[in-house]
């Protein structure tokens, strides 16, 4: 039995204004269909032996993510709240101290996923996670290593060792978001596969790769969560005990430092929607290559995204932009630039 661990604490500022701080990507409907990005990963599980999922996200998203997840069919989710955001690792680690904790099992299984990922071929993900089985019941820290198909510069590439199993490697080493030039020599060279973010490993076992190459980030976790405070489906780590914690991304905290670390092979349509070029990429565009989502008329318009919620959006004679009209907020931006979003987000923080 596996036990599907979904992080769900990201802010997704460069998808600004749809995403906002109280209303985040993974909470979104961004692509066509009926579900949010949260629920689309949980939909993805349908099907295989695995557990309610366990959720982590911040205490501010507490009742939209509970909602999200009751419509899911997952009441009963136990939904794990941290009052600050302190990094992957320290979200992993309370979450394994948790399924430790409730279960009966010594070193439980845990899948950890993003919930803000789009994965277009359910059948190649679930049958990689198949594949990271044997490996992670072996004491292996299995990543899930995505085919690259370009040189993307917003992920971290996985340099892959000798052949373990089918499809699954050692790791040489990560490399954390590379320059344009050496992504593309990455790609080029066909030994590299982008980090996706999501792990299969035993609790117990991640617990101890953090005790070795952070046990400050595991003290901390382990005080915060053994003075939680549990009511309904939420346990609620302490406040002032988690404040302390180290914050740091279980790529470098454990990942890039382990040796118990395997890459399994993954070519399922992966994609972290980062920015809004990224959703443009991925969607359904017409012959000029716009993709148009709402109330819009084109003229002369080519390779543009736009999506138009509550009024009437026209463009004329424009190419390669972004335009993002929400009821408070319009974003016209060139798609090429669409990574500094994130930095309009900032500026209306500082003017508070
Ligand atoms: N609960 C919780 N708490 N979740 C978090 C937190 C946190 O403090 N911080 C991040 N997350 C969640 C985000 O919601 C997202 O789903 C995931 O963890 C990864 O965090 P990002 O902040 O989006 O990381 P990134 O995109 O810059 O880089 C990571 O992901 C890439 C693939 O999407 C790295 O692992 C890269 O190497 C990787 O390629
Ligand atoms: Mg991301």
């Amino acid at each position: 039995m596996i036990h599907p661990v979904i992080m769900a604490g990201g802010t997704g500022s460069r998808l600004w204004p749809l995403s906002r701080q109280l209303n985040p990507k993974q909470f979104l409907k961004l692509t066509d269909g009926p579900l949010s990005m949260l629920q689309a990963t949980v939909a993805r599980l349908d099907g295989m032996n695995a557990d309610s999922p366990l959720l982590i996200c911040n205490e501010e998203h507490r009742f939209l993510a509970a909602e999200q997840m009751r419509q899911s069919g997952h009441e009963e989710t136990r939904i794990i709240l941290e009052p600050c955001g302190r990094n992957t690792a320290p979200a992993i680690a309370l979450a394994a101290l948790q399924l430790c904790n409730n279960s009966e099992t010594e070193n439980p299984l845990m899948l950890v996923l993003a919930a803000d990922h789009l994965i277009t071929d359910v059948a190649a993900f679930q049958e990689g996670v198949e594949r990271a089985v044997p490996l992670a019941s072996q004491g292996k820290l299995v990543t899930f290593g995505i085919v690259p198909h370009n040189p993307e510069t917003g992920y971290g590439y996985i340099h892959r060792g000798s052949n373990l199993a089918d499809n699954c490697f050692t790791v040489d080493r990560f490399v954390e978001k590379p320059d344009l030039d050496t992504a593309k020599a990455y790609l080029d060279s066909g030994e590299y596969l982008w980090n996706s973010g999501m792990f299969l490993f035993g609790a117990r076992d991640y617990l101890n790769e953090l005790e070795t190459h952070r046990p400050d980030i595991l003290a901390a976790c382990k005080s915060a969560i053994a003075d939680a405070s549990e009511d309904l489906h939420f346990t609620r780590v302490n406040a002032e005990l988690f404040a302390q914690c180290p914050s740091d991304s279980v790529d470098y905290a454990v990942m890039e430092k382990t040796d118990k670390a395997a890459v399994v092979a993954l070519d399922a349509g992966w994609s972290d929607i980062g920015s809004w070029s990224a959703l443009w990429d991925v969607s359904e565009k017409d012959a000029d290559g716009n993709s148009l989502s709402g109330d819009v008329i084109t003229h002369d318009t080519s390779n543009t995204l736009v999506r138009a919620d509550s009024r009437l959006v026209a463009t004329v004679g424009v190419d390669n932009l972004v335009i993002i009209e929400t009821k408070d907020a319009l974003l016209v931006a060139h798609k090429d630039r669409v990574q500094d979003v994130k930095s309009v987000v900032e500026q209306i923080k500082s003017d508070g």
